[in-house]
């Protein structure tokens, strides 16, 4: 979608781009000339993701262990990423916890791993990273992959919706503050994209998915390549007057869930013979 080069001389940080769409971003990214440095938990799958990028698109991706629950780790991975690549010009909060689960069943500790690492862990990459930034007189595109439901909510996955929802507020807010350093804040709402890590957790027995196809307009699930091409923009030079903004991406899925008439799809064109002309017999009445 963008002319090749675009991130050439940039370094693009993504939490969680070892795996689903994380991968995906850092893949984009690297084809179009970023060096990308790709962070999480597990060392093994971010080497294997970071030789496989490497190895097909020519430019040098990084793999940085981090568990962006822990603040001290987090500050380590940065240190390790400036004398590695220096500070980043693109950072992707994409790492994420969560599973379906009825509220009544969840645990102190079961809510409490979720918000540590979708809204603790967004928040302790994003000061600690901002914070050198600002000290080195350096811009930045930060963006967060958050969810439709950080907007209106949803059972079942209650503190995902939360902590998807207070990144959201974290990011307003600091586009409003940090503008002036020259930093900027953008937000994805992805809608249902099928990888591994969110189907296993929120589809387990793989009987939801057809529903979820079934009310959204565009008749299918997205794809991670077209949420890389979102993020690439978005995190790119051609995005630089954007900021605060949050970009749904969902094949329509959110208004056609909201929309009060939505369900009169199902109604046929003999159907609605019969209804305009009844609606029609009530004129002057
Ligand atoms: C109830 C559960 C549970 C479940 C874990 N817990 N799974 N409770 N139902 N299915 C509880 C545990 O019992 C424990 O509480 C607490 O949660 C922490 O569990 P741990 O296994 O110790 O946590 P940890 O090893 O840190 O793993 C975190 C995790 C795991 C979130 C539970 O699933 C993970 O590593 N996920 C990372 C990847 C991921 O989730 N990707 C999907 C993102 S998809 P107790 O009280 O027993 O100690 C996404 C898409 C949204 O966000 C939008 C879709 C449209
Ligand atoms: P995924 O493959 O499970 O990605 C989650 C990533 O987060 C993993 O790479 C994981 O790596 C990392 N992670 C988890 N805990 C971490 C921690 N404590 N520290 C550092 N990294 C951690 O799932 P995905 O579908 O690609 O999700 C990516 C993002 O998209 C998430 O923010 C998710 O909420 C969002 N999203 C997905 C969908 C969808 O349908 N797929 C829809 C809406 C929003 P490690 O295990 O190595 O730590």
């Amino acid at each position: 979608m963008l002319p090749a080069g675009t991130f050439q001389n940039k370094v693009v940080f993504i939490t969680g781009g070892g795996t689903g769409l994380g991968r995906a971003m850092a893949t984009t990214m690297s084809q179009l000339g970023a060096q990308c440095v790709i962070a999480s938990r597990k060392l093994d799958v971010l080497q294997q993701t970071a030789e496989e990028i490497s190895t097909q698109t020519g430019n040098k991706v990084h793999a940085l262990q981090c568990d962006v629950k822990d603040p001290q780790a987090v500050s380590a991975c940065a240190d390790q990423m400036e004398a590695l690549t220096g500070l980043p010009d693109v950072i992707i909060n994409n790492a994420a916890g969560n599973f379906i689960c009825p509220s009544e069943r969840l645990s102190a500790n079961g809510w409490r791993s979720i918000c540590d690492i979708v809204l603790n862990g967004t928040a302790y990459i994003t000061l600690e990273l901002g914070k050198r930034l600002i000290h080195s007189h350096r811009g930045a595109a930060f963006l967060a992959i958050t969810t439709i439901y950080a907007e209106s909510g949803s059972g079942f996955v209650a503190p995902s919706a939360a902590a998807k929802a207070g990144v959201e507020a974290l990011y307003k807010s600091l586009a409003a503050e940090w503008g002036r350093h020259g930093l900027r804040f953008n937000i994805i709402q992805p809608g249902p994209i099928r990888t591994k890590g969110a189907f296993s957790r929120l589809d387990p027995t793989g009987t939801f998915e057809q529903k979820m196809i079934g009310r959204i307009p565009a008749g299918r699930l997205g794809q991670p390549a077209e949420i890389a091409n979102l993020a690439a923009y978005l995190s790119s030079d051609y995005s630089n007057w954007m900021s605060g903004a949050v970009v749904r991406f969902d094949g329509g899925e959110y208004v056609s869930m909201a929309g009060e008439f939505n369900e009169l799809r199902q109604v046929t064109s003999e159907q609605w013979d019969k209804l305009e002309s009844l609606i029609r017999s009530t004129k002057g009445s």
